[in-house]
């Protein structure tokens, strides 16, 4: 049962979007995918399916996902192979792998269904359990140590940046006099005290006062946003010229990040009076997406999660260059790169 499993736990997000804009660089027989956030399999189902000749390697750092995603793409053989590991490896598992690059990276970013769903992993704010919430539940540190240790003035960062909490003060000490009687066990606790720390009025709106506070220690405990910086840029190294990538993030300060790495890649590098552009300084990406794509009302009805995705695609056009690789010392942005970047293509038919 385990196929159906994974295939019932989660609806893929934009599924035929995803492998319309990646299947062009994957045209070629012996075309591989990552696919960055494995999850339940159901992007990699779908691309598998579509493309027959196409290989995909899945990536995911919850090894439950790959367990149960593996019984459900087992019928396509060697075509797939799992890979336990954080997606800011992908150079290495490609060179692992001996690839010398891949034609197609596909991050679809966040929790799974699986991972909310199952209470005692501790992402719900809407069941009781563990303080947990480590996407990799057997290394790191739990949402539990990051409560009952941190200083009162970084849980108020963390759930300030992370969460877009206003009341993050007033949450940070509850937390801190809580946590002075016994520490903080279980989720239930930490949504009384957000309650308790929210203003009456603002209790009545937006939904349950909880999401922002889960939400910013979930990306704390996985160090979420520090992993997605380093792993855009790696993502894109490891794919060929004429290669694709398609992300799909849920909260903005992830979108920002992908919107911001694509965009200088698909600028011009070069400082301003040259009468031509060297190679060296030429975009080496083509934006396929006109902004952030968002679900449509079919997508919508089909799949709610889809609510919040914002979807951006790029190609490669060149070898990036040396100056902007990653972990080069970054170019100082000049006015002509701004005004001279590369206009994306039309929304739909990239
Ligand atoms: C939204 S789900 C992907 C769902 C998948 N596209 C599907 O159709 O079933 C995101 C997955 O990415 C994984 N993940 C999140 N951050 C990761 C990271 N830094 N490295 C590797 N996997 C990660 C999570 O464990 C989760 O299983």
């Amino acid at each position: 049962m385990a196929e159906r499993d994974a295939a019932d736990r989660h609806v893929p997000v934009l599924l035929q979007r995803c492998i319309d804009l990646l299947a062009p660089a994957l045209a070629e027989p012996g075309s591989v995918m990552v696919d960055a956030t494995l999850g339940m399999g159901g992007h990699t189902e779908g691309v598998l399916d579509a493309l027959p000749h196409v290989r995909v390697v899945g990536i995911d750092r919850d090894p439950q996902a790959l367990a149960l995603a593996s019984a459900r793409l087992a019928r396509f053989g060697d075509r797939f192979t799992p890979v336990h590991a954080v997606y800011d490896e992908i150079p290495e598992v490609v060179e692992r792998l001996g690839l010398p690059g891949v034609q197609g990276v596909l991050m679809d970013l966040g929790v799974s269904s699986l991972q909310l769903d199952e209470a005692e992993r501790g992402f719900s704010y809407a069941q009781d359990a563990p303080l947990d919430m480590r996407m990799d539940a057997t290394r790191g540190r739990t949402a539990a140590e990051v409560l009952n240790t941190y200083a009162e003035e970084d849980l108020v960062r963390v759930l300030r940046e992370y969460g877009e909490e206003r009341f993050a003060e007033r949450i940070a000490r509850r937390i801190v006099q809580a946590r002075e009687q016994a520490p903080l066990e279980r989720t239930s606790e930490l949504v009384d005290l957000v309650r308790a720390g929210i203003p009456a009025a603002a209790r009545q709106t937006g939904g349950n006062p909880a999401k922002r506070t889960f939400q910013a220690l979930r990306i704390e405990v996985n160090d979420e946003l520090a992993v997605l910086a380093r792993a855009v840029p790696a993502a894109v190294e490891a794919l060929v010229v004429g290669g694709r990538i398609v992300v799909e993030a849920y909260q903005s300060l992830e979108d920002r990040l992908v919107k911001r790495t694509f965009a200088a890649g698909a600028e011009i590098s070069a400082p301003p009076g040259l009468p031509v552009v060297p190679d060296t300084h030429a975009p080496f990406l083509r934006l396929l997406t006109r902004g952030a794509e968002e679900a449509d009302a079919v997508e919508l009805a089909r799949n709610p999660r889809s609510q919040s995705v914002r979807l951006r695609a790029a190609e490669r056009l060149r070898p990036t260059p040396e100056h902007l690789r990653p972990g080069a010392a970054p170019a100082p942005r000049t006015s002509r790169s701004k005004s001279r970047s590369t206009r994306p293509g039309p929304r739909r038919p990239a």
